[in-house]
């Protein structure tokens, strides 16, 4: 079998060739564009630009064909039922917003929405504030020592009163894959609603909403190799036909009187405004790359890696690898005791490796492991084992020097 090869897809990165030094190990931040993204949002300012669903002439039903294509182009991705269960947003950020504040009339006193610690702000703040609104409660499912949902505590905190379970597919600091097709099941025993957030999961595997049974999946496109400021949320229609829309104005409604307004369907409903539509008609252009990626060889090629950073920190003292969970993504979360994470990673910043310090907006994560702040690497794609090893090199040379 032909392995994966990552030197392959950096071509298609234009990045990377006027910075062929860049160590980039932040792509759990933003990944880098492909090159077929770029052309395609320069091709539509240069010849397409126009608004989309407002006017009658070429331009503009041209830009709405573009759009509309890249509603379908996802929706088959993610295997929705239909292209309409596919709402754009600004990012996964804006789609988790959406959802928390479209259900807020579903919410009681006495209910419960449950989360888990390894969420990104995202998945907490707008659930933290729902719960404060309505009088509900936010229960939180601890983890294990290897970073994994522990499921007992899942089992405890479910109950009749859990009307939302809002979880990550996949960690943003530890890496960890969460069992979503399994905890959908459990959620359903009890009539909870599921919001997953998929950021971190799409480039590492297929995704099917149908198979995964999720009521909401929410992705951005800026981590997907795709442009800044576009955001994906599949919603299972029956529900999105009930949630409220959250952001009003243009476009999403069908009458407006000064007594009473109807709202469109979705997904218009949820679309109020001008969408960054150069963004999201290059979105295909991500979707084609995903496509094309042979996932069991892109994971047998994250094993590599993760196997020579988990051998080199071993052999650094002191450095602790937080998060050991058996199936995870390239994303590995250090710390050490003495030297701080934001020191190292301007030392590494130095040597050209581009990695994130500090609590990475998970601040729930970190009485878990006891500490404050972690110095995290991500891999993608087109990071190579080499630019693993020249990772541990560096990092020990910063340790000897500080410690
Ligand atoms: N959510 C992004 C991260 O984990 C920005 O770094």
């Amino acid at each position: 079998m032909v392995a994966f090869d990552p030197a392959a897809v950096r071509g298609q990165f234009p990045f990377f060739a006027r910075h062929p030094a860049c160590v980039y190990l932040d792509n759990a931040a933003t990944t880098h564009r492909l090159g077929s993204a770029i052309d395609r949002m320069v091709e539509f300012y240069y010849d397409e630009n126009s608004n989309v669903h407002r006017g009658v002439y070429d331009l503009s039903e041209r830009a709405t064909l573009a759009y509309e294509f890249a509603r379908e182009t996802v929706a088959n991705y993610l295997h929705a039922r239909r292209a309409e269960e596919i709402i754009f947003t600004g990012g996964t950020t804006d789609a988790l917003n959406t959802v928390a504040a479209g259900l807020d009339g579903e919410i009681c006193v006495g209910d419960e929405i449950l989360i888990t610690a390894m969420e990104h702000h995202s998945n907490i703040l707008p659930w933290k504030a729902l719960v404060d609104r309505r009088g509900a409660k936010l229960k939180i499912v601890e983890l294990t020592p290897t970073g994994e949902l522990d499921m007992e505590d899942f089992f405890k905190k479910l109950s009749t009163r859990t009307k939302i379970v809002a979880v990550a597919h996949v960690s943003n600091v530890l890496g960890t894959i969460n069992p979503i097709k399994y905890i959908t099941k459990l959620a359903g025993t009890v009539g909870a609603l599921t919001v997953i957030d998929g950021a971190q999961w799409i480039t590492s595997g297929s995704i099917d909403v149908q198979d995964l049974d999720c009521d909401f999946y929410a992705f951005s496109a800026h981590k997907t190799f795709g442009p800044m400021g576009v955001g994906v949320l599949y919603g299972r229609m029956e529900i999105l036909e009930k949630l409220a829309p959250f952001r009003l104005g243009g476009g999403m409604v069908q009458k407006v009187t000064a007594e009473d307004v109807i709202h469109r369907a979705p997904p218009d409903r949820f679309e109020g405004g001008t969408p960054n539509v150069a963004g999201i008609v290059a979105l295909p252009c991500a979707i084609e790359f995903l496509k094309s990626v042979d996932w069991t060889k892109y994971r047998d090629h994250e094993r590599k890696i993760r196997s020579t950073i988990e051998k080199g920190a071993e052999e650094i003292p002191g450095l602790r690898l937080l998060g050991t969970a058996s199936d995870k993504v390239g994303i590995y979360a250090l710390a050490h005791p003495t030297v701080h994470a934001h020191d190292l990673a301007s030392m590494l910043a130095c040597q050209n490796i581009c990695v994130r310090a500090g609590n990475h907006c998970a601040q729930l994560l970190l009485p878990h492991f006891q500490i404050s702040q972690s110095l995290r690497a991500s891999f993608t794609l087109y990071n190579t084992v080499d630019e693993a090893a020249t990772l541990i090199e560096a990092l020990s040379g910063c340790i000897r020097r500080m410690s």
